[in-house]
């Protein structure tokens, strides 16, 4: 079976008609213009000016300069024949204190970004929360404040209401996992907070305000499709040993079920993982019921898997992952494994949900380190790296899994938050200095797939 999955020329005919192909990104990453024309500062602002936060002091404060260049670079997702274009809102660029007063220049400018897809034939696709919460609300005690819940609402309102009439296809946040996890357990995201106290109020909450946002969406623009997205990873224990395969559940609770099983209406894993017992102190009387909604779409964001043993000295979770560098396997320069059956075992897991509707890929992708000759970024691994993640999705969809659309990370090279602008994910490659992009060899054979 795999082997002929593997030895498919791929063509989009191959995944039907209505198949979405697109191209993901968010503000952070992709931006600059940190303090322009009324933003106010977000999370991210004040964390990558900490010494010591991302990897060789680097900054997002122009990133690949998109917000002066965004014709330049939606002008190179139409030559790419790339009709769909997923980006982020900042919201501090809509309301710099995080409520209150509304900043016009940043809905005009987004309009602006909008209209310009739309001109050109290439359907935008918005994600509402990429990570960017504006400081001052971080300043009152950001996701571990119930506050929150109001705050995200106004935000989703005011975008619905600015946007509404432009745009079709909505996410109302990404990767819950990645900022409650890295940004308010571990540290090491903005706004750098740690221990249980912070994630696991920040955990109940962001979950509240999906929620919360979708209805908001649905009740104000009850014709686009609406949807939000998680972060899997496919989890295998390291050995066959009793503890090993509990420490695999315990981390595919928290990984891959903690975030999406509570807005399905199925609760929180807390008999996979018992420390989420911890989250009842922050359920409020009706929590529960508000905190499911019914989502048009799921948005699913793989890279690789994670191979899982039992520890005693992890706090918590009493488990750790056995690093691709340790396992003699093909790695990315994000040292993940390049493991293309994780998607399938990924689409084929959340298949298995009756609640989910229909799953897009939102984002997947390789950094691998790329280099210029003669002007050219020639990049085969990137290409191998998506054309055997995509035949698994195509096994996937021919098995009768409900995945209706791919959307590569990212476009071009950016800011990958703490590792700063090392990893290069982009299927176009960006001089940082120069701010000059060259299609990379995988860019132009998305655009021959996608001809
Ligand atoms: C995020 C992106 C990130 C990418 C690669 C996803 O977790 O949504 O913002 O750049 O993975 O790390």
């Amino acid at each position: 079976m795999k082997s002929n999955i593997q030895d498919t020329p791929l063509s989009k005919q191959l995944f039907g008609e209505g198949f979405i192909w697109g191209v993901s990104t968010a503000a952070v990453q992709i931006e600059g213009a940190w303090d322009v024309e009324g933003k106010g500062e977000s999370i991210w602002d004040v964390f990558t000016a900490k010494k010591g936060k991302i990897l060789n002091g680097h900054h997002h404060y122009t990133a690949t300069d998109f917000y002066n260049r965004y014709q330049t670079d939606i002008d190179l997702i139409k030559q790419l024949n790339i009709p769909n274009f997923r980006f982020s809102i900042a919201w501090s660029r809509i309301l710099p204190n995080g409520t209150g007063e509304v900043n016009q220049a940043g809905i005009g400018y987004y309009r602006k970004v909008i209209q310009y897809c739309l001109d050109n034939g290439i359907e935008p696709w918005i994600t509402l929360y990429h990570w960017d919460l504006p400081q001052a609300l971080e300043d009152k005690g950001g996701w571990t404040n119930r506050e929150v819940i109001s705050w995200f609402a106004e935000f989703v309102t005011v975008c619905a209401n600015a946007f509404g009439d432009q745009v079709k296809h909505w996410m109302v946040m990404n990767e819950p996992a990645v900022f409650t996890g890295a940004g308010y357990f571990l540290g090491i995201h903005a706004p750098g907070r740690k221990g249980l106290k912070n994630f696991l109020p920040a955990i109940h909450h962001a979950i509240m305000c999906i929620a919360e946002g979708g209805r908001i969406l649905r009740r104000l623009l009850p014709h686009v499709e609406l949807g939000t997205t998680f972060s899997c990873s496919w989890v295998e224990p390291y050995t066959n040993k009793p503890r090993d395969i509990a420490a695999a559940k315990r981390v595919d609770a928290l990984l891959n079920r903690l975030f999406i099983e509570p807005i399905l209406g199925l609760g929180y894993p807390v008999d996979d993982f018992q420390t989420l017992k911890g989250l009842d102190k922050y359920i409020m009387p009706g929590d529960m019921e508000k905190i499911a909604f019914d989502f048009d779409f799921i948005g699913l964001q793989n890279y690789t898997r994670e191979i899982v043993k039992y520890s005693f000295f992890t706090p918590y979770i009493h488990a750790s992952l056995v690093k691709a560098e340790h396992r003699n396997v093909p790695v990315t320069s994000m040292k993940w494994e390049v493991y293309p059956e994780s998607i399938y075992h990924i689409l084929k897991k959340y298949n298995a949900y009756p609640q989910i509707k229909k799953i897009y890929l939102t984002e997947s992708g390789a950094a691998f380190k790329d280099e210029v000759i003669d002007n050219q970024v020639v990049d085969p691994k990137r290409t191998e790296y998506l054309q055997r993640y995509l035949q698994q999705v195509l096994r996937a969809k021919n098995e009768g899994c409900k995945v209706e659309g791919y959307f590569i990370w990212t476009l071009t090279d950016n800011f990958e938050w703490a590792e700063g602008y090392h990893p290069r994910f982009g299927i176009i490659y960006v001089d940082f200095e120069t701010q000059e992009r060259i299609v990379k060899a995988s860019g132009l054979w998305y655009a021959e797939l996608l001809r």
